[in-house]
């Protein structure tokens, strides 16, 4: 039996190594130019065979097992953000305002060592291994879809095709030693909104001759926020949030036009159902009532991700055997927060799990998409023990 634990402390240097790496260099989504050539360079070294360019600059590595089986895709993120880092770490990033501050540079340094791992083992392997570095999770950063989305385009789930999948992420919410690992629903879907709210404008001392925006403005978002505490059921979840307002000029002019953007989120398909239905039907009620035309948009940006019970359920009993000294969380956790691994685990059932990483005593506990985020390095091992135990486990 491997000691995947032991195994990953083992390697603990390089992955730190890696991740620091990718750390300093870090790159936007669809310009991981530097990091995916420095991945496909580590694959092709342990004899892996690869693609470059799936999903623009994506990188996919096959290892075959010594023995038929599924094929299972692991799924690692390579994109930093547009942040200038204020960590003031050693290894903070030399590129001006752009940094890894979500952790995917812990990602594609633990996807590395997992191959490493599971290369060692690979004539006890049943089946297939695709390692699959994903570019720009975190937007579309100019282009018609992200980073997972465009590698399923580019084929990334066929030849050979993929079983199953698995994912995961560094998660700063929870300390270094906890792990979150659900079935059904983990992640929110998410939903961007624009709204247009075309009045009539005039002067400020003259409003019954104009049809004012910012009254139907108000009334908007007032009514909105029905729907999260009135339409959809207590026991589930929904969030409908304007974020921004945008109207007028001056403060004796009743402006034209008002603009509202907001996101929605959502776990469960008919509750989304009931918030776009209930979206719609306010925006152009409030419209008839008030006398002006609104116009609203919703956009599709991810859909929720939902584990599958079985695979998730497999990934919970190889964690419970090697991960004794963690806390697992089997069943609670869920968040808002929103990921486009949801789009492949749309199509091939798989289990994307939460690896703890804060750590308050050395104050590496600012959120995801803090110039002050950073995260304990010790969930760079387990990550790595159990991704590499769970691909393992469904290739007996
Ligand atoms: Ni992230």
């Amino acid at each position: 039996m491997i000691d995947f634990m032991k195994e990953a402390r083992t390697l603990f240097p390089y992955a730190q190594s890696m991740r620091r790496d990718f750390h300093v260099h870090p790159e936007l989504g669809f310009h991981e130019v530097r990091t995916g050539g420095i991945v496909a360079k580590e694959l092709e070294a342990l004899g892996l065979e690869v693609t470059k360019g799936v999903g623009k600059t994506g990188v996919v590595g096959l290892l075959e097992g010594g023995k038929p089986g599924p094929v299972i895709l692991l799924r690692f993120d390579m994109d930093a953000l547009p942040i200038n880092e204020e960590t003031g770490a050693e290894y903070a990033s030399q590129n001006p305002s752009i940094m890894h501050a979500c952790g995917h540079d812990g990602h594609t340094a633990i996807g590395l060592t997992v191959a490493k791992i599971l290369q060692n083992h690979r004539s006890e392997l049943a089946g297939t291994l695709k390692f699959c570095f994903q570019p720009s999770e975190e937007g579309l950063n100019g282009e018609e879809m992200g980073g997972n989305e465009m590698m399923i385009r580019d084929g990334v789930l066929d030849g050979p095709k993929v079983d199953y999948a698995l994912a995961m992420h560094v998660w700063n919410e929870k300390p270094v030693g906890w792990m979150g690992i659900g079935k059904g629903p983990v992640m929110a879907g998410a939903e961007q909104f624009e709204i247009k709210i075309i009045g009539k404008g005039g002067h400020a001392a003259t409003p019954h001759l104009t049809i004012d925006p910012i009254i139907a403005a108000a009334q908007v978002v007032s009514a909105l926020q029905s729907i999260a505490s009135r339409n959809v059921a207590p026991l589930q979840s929904a969030v409908v949030s304007v974020t921004t307002i945008h109207s007028g000029t001056a403060f004796n002019i009743i402006p034209q036009e008002a603009e509202l953007t907001g996101t929605i989120r959502t776990f469960d398909p008919a509750v989304r159902q009931i918030v776009l239905e209930r979206f719609e039907q306010i925006t152009r009620g409030v419209g008839e009532s008030m006398g002006c035309k609104i116009e609203s948009k919703v956009k599709r940006i991810t859909p929720a991700v939902i584990n599958n019970d079985d695979i998730a359920g497999k990934v919970q009993n190889t964690a419970q055997r090697i991960l004794s000294d963690s806390e697992l969380d089997t069943s609670s956790y869920v968040t808002m927060g929103a990921e486009d691994m949801a789009f492949m685990l749309e199509k091939v059932p798989g289990c994307f799990f939460f690896v703890g990483s804060n750590n308050h005593e050395r104050h590496l506990d600012y959120g995801h998409h803090h110039p002050k985020f950073d995260f304990d390095e010790e969930a760079l091992v387990r990550g790595t023990a159990l991704m590499a135990a769970a691909a393992a486990d469904l290739l007996k």
